[in-house]
């Protein structure tokens, strides 16, 4: 694939209206079929194939941000890029950000070490405001491992997108986990949300998620395409 897939562009195609000052929201996430994200104790699946994994990559070049919460930073020590699109094509690479209140990500993470190696973008640790000399300490350990600090009060979903916007994020890919998801469909604040299933069956002990259903009823369908052995399907707030 060596430009983002039809699927993409159809959606992207669609534009969304937003009242607010902040970025626009896609929330996309992989699950199974019975809508685990991760596995027993939270142990990082990969659920989406080949075909739906580079589509995923591709998403992220289209938008501004991707963001993901400390959970999942601490769990998987994700990378955030792009690299399983193909070599030599040019795209643009998000900024990683990371929802974490009490700066809890490790300093020798691969977000801050592909940083250092000039292998990755900044990346921005959304953090609240605080007097807890722990929490500073952690702080300045970040700051001096690479990572920009982003104070917010709480890190109420708001006002760290109006923050976000402010500097210059006008989209937003949000990946999970569990508990941003949440955050993010509570608060309303998805405009799009890209879901792809894998034909696997996690089991009860895996990771699931919650929607809540009065947010979901905002966003209406839009579109699916089978890719690989996975399903994508596309909801947009109307
Ligand atoms: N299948 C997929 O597509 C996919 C994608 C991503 C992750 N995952 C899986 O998800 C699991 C991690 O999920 P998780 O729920 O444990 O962690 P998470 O959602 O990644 O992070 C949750 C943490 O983020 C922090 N946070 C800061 N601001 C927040 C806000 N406004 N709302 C919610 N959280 C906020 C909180 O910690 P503080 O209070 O300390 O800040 C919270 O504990 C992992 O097992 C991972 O493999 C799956």
């Amino acid at each position: 694939m060596v430009k983002p897939p039809s699927f993409l562009s159809a959606i992207f195609g669609e534009d969304v209206k937003i009242k607010e000052e902040r970025p626009k929201v896609t929330l996309t996430f992989a699950q199974s079929l019975d809508a685990k994200i991760a596995g027993v104790g939270g142990k990082q699946l990969i659920l989406s194939g080949r075909e739906s994994m580079v589509m995923t990559h591709w998403m992220r070049t289209m938008h501004d941000g991707i963001m993901v919460g400390v959970g999942t930073a601490l769990s998987d020590d994700p990378q955030l890029n792009t690299r399983h699109l193909p070599a030599g094509v040019p795209h643009s690479l998000p900024i990683p950000i990371v929802m974490d209140r009490r700066c809890r990500l490790a300093v020798d993470c691969k977000l801050i070490r592909n940083y250092a190696e000039g292998k990755g973008r900044q990346p921005w640790v959304i953090c609240s405001k605080t007097d807890d000399g722990e929490i500073l300490e952690r702080k300045e350990r970040l700051e001096s491992a690479g990572a920009r600090i982003i104070e917010s009060d709480d890190n109420e979903l708001p006002g760290v997108l109006h923050t976000l916007h402010s500097l210059g994020i006008q989209s937003l890919m949000v990946e999970g986990g569990a508990q941003i998801i949440d955050s993010f469909v509570k608060s309303g604040l998805v405009d799009r949300l890209v879901v792809t299933v894998a034909p696997v069956v996690v089991g009860p002990l895996g990771i699931g998620y919650s929607l809540d259903p009065a947010s979901l009823a905002k966003l209406s369908f839009q579109a699916s395409e089978g890719m690989g052995i996975d399903h994508v399907i596309s909801f947009l707030s109307r």
